[in-house]
């Protein structure tokens, strides 16, 4: 597939859906921040949704969760200005298209990593499901695309890098997915000691309990979706986002010759990053 449809335009070399617009994209710059703003970071399919539904919990009704800064067209700033809670605002960005008001005012900032053959399958399956999405020809000619990053949101790779970089600037907590797979209640404390929360650990199992897949998957096959109502700028279809969220998908996809080429390039392009080490790999 080529990057050219009519549902994909490309930004400063970024593969974009057309429900973000470039006037929007153009004018992210003059958005003004909040100090008390609050990022959650992600390149798509890296479980978002699982950890928007965690601040929800955390947070009570005392804040507004947006849809991602980068979705709409260009009255999503002012949309934005008139929220008049605290904002926890989601982006698929790379660190160097975030709006600067939010690098001047060392906004807090969440980023959670998924393994990046997860997330490539989790994707795969999001734009053979997706309306929003080009048609792919099959997983062969996906996994190409994903490797050189002509998929939406770009290169996993210079994603992560770009927000590895910068992360003393805001200060940016990572979060690793499988680790709360493997240990939500840990997870949890984390980002509420990161966030200045005070919560007890009673709170804390009810807050792992609420956002349990099987919990997010029942709640939304029962709501009605509202297409504002998704941290996720790819789809307005919240069903599509619950799919299996197990940790070593991927291996049910890779070939071997894949596998080989995932790992030259991993290795090649994660050399240097630190947070590499913590990467469930
Ligand atoms: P799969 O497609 O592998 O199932 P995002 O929210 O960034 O779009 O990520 C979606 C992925 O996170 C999907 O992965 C989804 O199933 C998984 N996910 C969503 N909620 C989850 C939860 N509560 N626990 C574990 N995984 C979850």
């Amino acid at each position: 597939m080529s990057l050219q449809s009519d549902l994909i335009h490309v930004f400063n070399g970024i593969p974009f859906t057309t429900r973000s617009s470039a006037e929007l994209l153009r004018s992210l710059d003059e958005f003004q921040a909040r100090h008390d703003d609050l990022l959650l970071v992600s390149y798509p399919k890296s479980g978002t949704h699982w950890l928007a539904e965690i601040m929800k919990h955390l947070y009570s009704s005392k804040v507004s969760i947006t849809s991602p800064i980068e979705f709409g067209n260009v009255s999503k700033l002012e949309e934005l200005s008139n929220i008049p809670t605290k904002r926890i605002i989601p982006t698929h960005l790379n660190f160097n298209m975030l709006p600067a008001d939010f690098k001047a005012k060392k906004c807090k900032a969440i980023y959670i990593i998924r393994n990046p053959k997860d997330t490539a399958v989790s994707l795969f399956h999001y734009y053979r499901d997706n309306p929003n999405l080009p048609t792919i020809e099959g997983w062969g000619t996906y996994f190409d695309m994903f490797l050189h990053g002509e998929v939406v949101c770009g290169s996993w790779f210079d994603h992560i890098l770009s927000w590895e970089e910068h992360r003393n600037e805001m200060g940016t907590l990572f979060l690793y997915y499988e680790a709360m797979k493997k240990d939500i209640f840990q997870s949890v404390k984390k980002i509420s000691h990161y966030l200045g929360i005070n919560i007890t650990d009673n709170e804390v199992h009810e807050i792992c309990k609420k956002t349990s897949f099987s919990e997010m998957k029942n709640n939304v096959e029962k709501e009605n979706t509202d297409p504002n109502n998704t941290v996720c700028s790819l789809t307005s279809n919240k069903k599509l986002i619950f799919r299996k969220g197990t940790v070593g998908d991927w291996k049910q996809y890779f070939s071997n010759k894949q596998n080989r080429l995932f790992d030259e390039m991993y290795n090649t392009k994660m050399d240097s990053s630190n947070l590499a080490k913590h990467i469930h790999y």
